[in-house]
């Protein structure tokens, strides 16, 4: 895939996250210029590829807030692909589960990855340098199976709610060449995975390389036809 992405831009949300990060080396690798908007400025000042000529981080955005994301997508030049990572993981049993959680997980991995596509579509079909684009999404194993869901229900609806937009918006944006995918991780060997469990066997766990490079696939023009699809990248696990 070598050069495959030169002179391409590329949205990464969540670039600076563990997962994030394997995406925008990958991509810059193959020649691709990233734009990332960064929550939170910590993220951004620790981030390996800050200062890379072809890495354009964007300070203070908050992906659940709409004019902030249109704002975001409004200033980009013409888009080939948007890859939505920024999301997050909350467990607690259904009793425990505020409406405030609840509507806390609805928002950081269902509103953040429907507010991009929208505003990625809207910028693909005005710049429309390049025929087509690609939207990847990151969803989650309980989204896609949802009895791996017991105790972290509101998270399980959230990820399956990035599924279901990922099969209706395939549909939806085919006639245009506009590719719609996602994967969906088991759990990701992390440094916080590991932290949180220590005893589990890591060697089994999907490396975040290995399922960055799915992604770098999918949202890639090599990617010819293939679209509505969650692909499952669960390692061994
Ligand atoms: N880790 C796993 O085992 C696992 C398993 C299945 C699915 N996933 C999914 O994979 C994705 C990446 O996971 P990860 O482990 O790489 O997580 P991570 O390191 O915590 O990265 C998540 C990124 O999302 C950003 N983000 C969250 N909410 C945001 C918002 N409202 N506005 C802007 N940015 C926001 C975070 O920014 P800040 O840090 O600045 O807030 C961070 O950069 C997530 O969608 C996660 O749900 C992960």
């Amino acid at each position: 895939m070598t050069g495959t992405y030169e002179g391409r831009n590329v949205v990464v949300t969540g670039g600076t996250g563990a997962l994030g990060s394997a995406v925008v080396g990958r991509l810059l690798g193959l020649g691709a210029s990233c734009h990332i908007p960064v929550f939170n400025a910590d993220e951004g000042a620790r981030f390996e590829f800050t200062g890379h000529a072809r890495t354009h981080l964007s300070h203070g955005i908050d992906l659940t807030d709409e004019a902030a994301v249109s704002a975001f997508f409004d200033a980009l030049p013409a888009l080939w692909a948007s890859v939505h990572i920024a999301g997050g993981f909350a467990m607690a049993p259904l009793a425990d589960t505020t409406k405030d959680a609840f509507m806390g997980q609805m928002s950081m991995n269902a509103l953040t990855c429907f507010l991009c596509s929208r505003e990625a579509v809207k910028i693909m079909r005005r710049t429309g340098a390049q025929k087509g684009g690609r939207i990847v999404n990151v969803a989650a194993r309980p989204g896609l199976e949802p009895r791996q869901g017991s105790g972290m229900a509101a998270y399980a609806a959230s990820k399956a709610a990035v599924v279901a937009m990922t099969g209706a918006l395939g549909e939806e944006l085919a006639s245009e060449s506009i590719w719609v995918n996602a994967v969906a991780p088991s759990i990701l060997d992390t440094p916080g995975n590991r932290a949180a469990m220590p005893d589990a066997n890591h060697e089994d766990w999907p490396k975040v390389e290995e399922v960055a490079e799915t992604i770098v696939h999918l949202a890639s023009p090599e990617n010819g036809a293939a679209r509505g699809a969650v692909v499952p990248v669960y390692g061994k696990m």
